[in-house]
């Protein structure tokens, strides 16, 4: 595995792939039959999502939101804004949020309670990342790829300052620069 200066590794392809599998499995055995919409937290879940999505075999639809904190640029804050919204119509849908990570939650809670107002059949959440440490305000995940306590991560969709996204393992941002 390629070492990159300031990163330690933490997942490798192979240890995402496992996830997403499992994750896969677990979806498939509740939505099958539902036609599920699920929804991607831009930008952070991108990658996650287009390899979730390959790995499910049933009849589902995919849209995106995009929300941001306000506050410092890798800091979470209790401010969120969002820039954008879904376009299919949620009314009566079986609604799957998909998250890269969940840190303090306010992104989540905020975008459940949006979802929530649209009236969708119900809503479960997946993500890939639970990190509970910096956890602010309760929110329920359904579906859990890995769980961390602290460490800033980045990589497999994941940034610092719009860096590292594009990498394919998930690593350790060791000091902030
Ligand atoms: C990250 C991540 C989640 C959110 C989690 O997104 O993708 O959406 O933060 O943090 P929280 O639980 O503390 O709210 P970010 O706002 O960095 O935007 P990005 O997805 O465009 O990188």
């Amino acid at each position: 595995m390629k070492k990159i200066k300031g990163l330690s590794l933490l997942y490798t392809p192979d240890d995402i792939d496992g996830a997403v599998q499992r994750l896969s499995y677990e979806i498939s055995e509740e939505y099958r039959e539902r036609k599920p919409l699920l929804i991607g937290v831009l930008k952070g879940s991108f990658i996650f999502c287009a390899d979730l999505v390959r790995t499910l075999d049933f009849p589902m639809e995919i849209d995106f939101v995009r929300a941001a904190s306000y506050g410092m640029v890798g800091v979470s804050s209790s401010g969120v804004r969002l820039l954008k919204d879904v376009e299919q119509p949620v009314d009566g849908r079986d609604l799957i949020i998909i998250e890269d990570i969940v840190d303090t939650g306010l992104t989540l809670k905020y975008l459940y309670d949006h979802l929530m107002a649209k009236r969708p059949a119900s809503i479960k959440i997946c993500a890939l990342i639970d990190k509970r440490e910096r956890r602010a305000v309760d929110v329920k995940l359904d579906f859990i790829g890995f769980t961390i306590e602290k460490g800033f991560l980045v990589g497999y969709g994941l940034d610092y300052k719009e860096m590292y996204r594009y990498l394919r393992s998930i690593y350790i941002l060791k000091e902030e620069l």
